[in-house]
């Protein structure tokens, strides 16, 4: 044999015992779990914190239109209620993601879960088999007492026996399962117990960041690694929508040209939010937002109106249609 015969024959041995062994390493820790601490967060009866509860689920926080299944999507796009029993299948490039009964079934749903159980994998993306959850509910900042809200209400829904089928990584989804995705809720960052409802734009800031994840879609993201690369709020383009439909999400800053907003005042903030979805492929879950009371729309208005002008312009709404 040839030297260089020789040394293909090793060199493709070495390879293959590396690409033996990652794979090894994929399948042995893609189901890798993490620790973090259950919140001392315990679903109260109170029915005034059962009714705010209520408000944000399936209002301002939004958890209906994610937590049903595609046979329910028209009549929640309807505005009707749905059962949040789970199921709605999210297409990734590295699986399939489900969401998850929510309703409070005691084997299918949240019944199975302890208070503490729940407020984790809402604080810290740590669900209750110790996994990372995907970064698809940035709640991790919620206060102490709308976290306490959210499950007092959750409570209360009525179990459906609904068992969405479990989450489907391909090789790709494990290999980012066993060695970057963790959970996304920070460990040492002080959660407010309470914040003062009001409609000032300090309520504001925290409604759209914290609650309703404003900035999530209307900011310029990295789609492999879901991190921001824009300047926030000021608009994503090419943003996947349903339906095959990208969207450039509007650019909510102040600013004078490049601002969706530019010429709007309150009134016309609050009646777009009351009309529901005109873009019939949007993901943003107007349907839920036409929920938002008058004071909390204007404590949004009055954030967004405070912020910094970003002169960027993300285009037209609809980027572009594939099939
Ligand atoms: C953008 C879509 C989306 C929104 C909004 C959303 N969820 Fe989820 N939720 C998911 C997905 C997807 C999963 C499954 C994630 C996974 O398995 O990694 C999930 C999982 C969960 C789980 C874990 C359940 C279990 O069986 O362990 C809970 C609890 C939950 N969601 C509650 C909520 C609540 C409460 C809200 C609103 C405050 C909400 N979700 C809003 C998509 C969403
Ligand atoms: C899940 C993604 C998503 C979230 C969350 C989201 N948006 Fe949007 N938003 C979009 C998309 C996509 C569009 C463009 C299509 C449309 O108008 O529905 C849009 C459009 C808008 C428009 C322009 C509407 C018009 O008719 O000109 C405003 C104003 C707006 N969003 C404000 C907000 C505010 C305020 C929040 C938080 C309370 C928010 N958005 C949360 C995706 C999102």
């Amino acid at each position: 044999m040839s030297t260089l015969k020789r040394f293909l024959k090793w060199t493709g041995l070495l390879l293959l015992l590396v690409i033996g062994a990652i794979v090894a390493l994929v399948f042995a820790r893609h189901d890798r779990t993490f620790e973090a601490p259950y919140p001392d967060i315990a679903a109260s009866t109170d029915s005034a914190v059962i009714a705010h509860g209520e408000y944000l689920v399936n209002g301002p926080a939004h958890c209906t239109g994610c937590h049903t299944d595609k046979q329910h999507e028209a009549a929640y796009l309807r505005g009707e209620a749905v059962p949040m029993h789970g199921g709605y299948d999210f297409v990734l490039p590295f699986g399939h993601v489900y969401s998850r009964n929510i309703t409070n079934h005691p084997e299918k749903g949240i019944g199975r879960l302890t208070d503490g159980e729940i407020a984790r994998t809402l604080r810290y993306g740590v669900g209750s088999d110790g996994r990372a959850i995907i970064d698809f509910m940035p709640f991790y900042m919620l206060s102490d007492e709308d976290l306490r809200a959210v499950i007092s209400y959750l409570r209360t829904v009525p179990g459906e026996p609904n068992d969405p089928p479990r989450t489907e990584f391909n090789f790709i989804g494990k290999a980012l399962m066993a060695f970057a995705i963790e959970p996304m809720g920070p460990l040492d960052a002080p959660r407010p117990s309470a914040v003062k409802r009001d409609s000032t734009a300090a309520y504001g800031d925290y409604l759209a960041n914290s609650v309703a994840n404003c900035a999530g879609c209307h900011t310029q993201r990295d789609l492999t690694t879901g991190a921001f690369v824009g300047e926030r709020f000021s608009g994503w383009s090419g943003m996947e929508g349903m339906n095959g439909t990208f969207f450039n999400t509007p650019n909510l800053t102040p600013h004078a040209t490049t601002g969706r907003m530019a010429e709007w005042n309150f009134d016309t903030f609050r009646n777009r939010f009351r009309a529901g979805p005109v873009q019939p492929d949007s993901p943003m879950p107007w349907v839920n937002f036409a929920r938002f009371s008058d004071d909390d729309l204007k404590a949004l208005w009055a954030y967004l109106q405070s912020l910094a002008p970003v002169d960027r312009d993300p285009g037209p709404i609809i980027a572009r249609i594939e099939d």
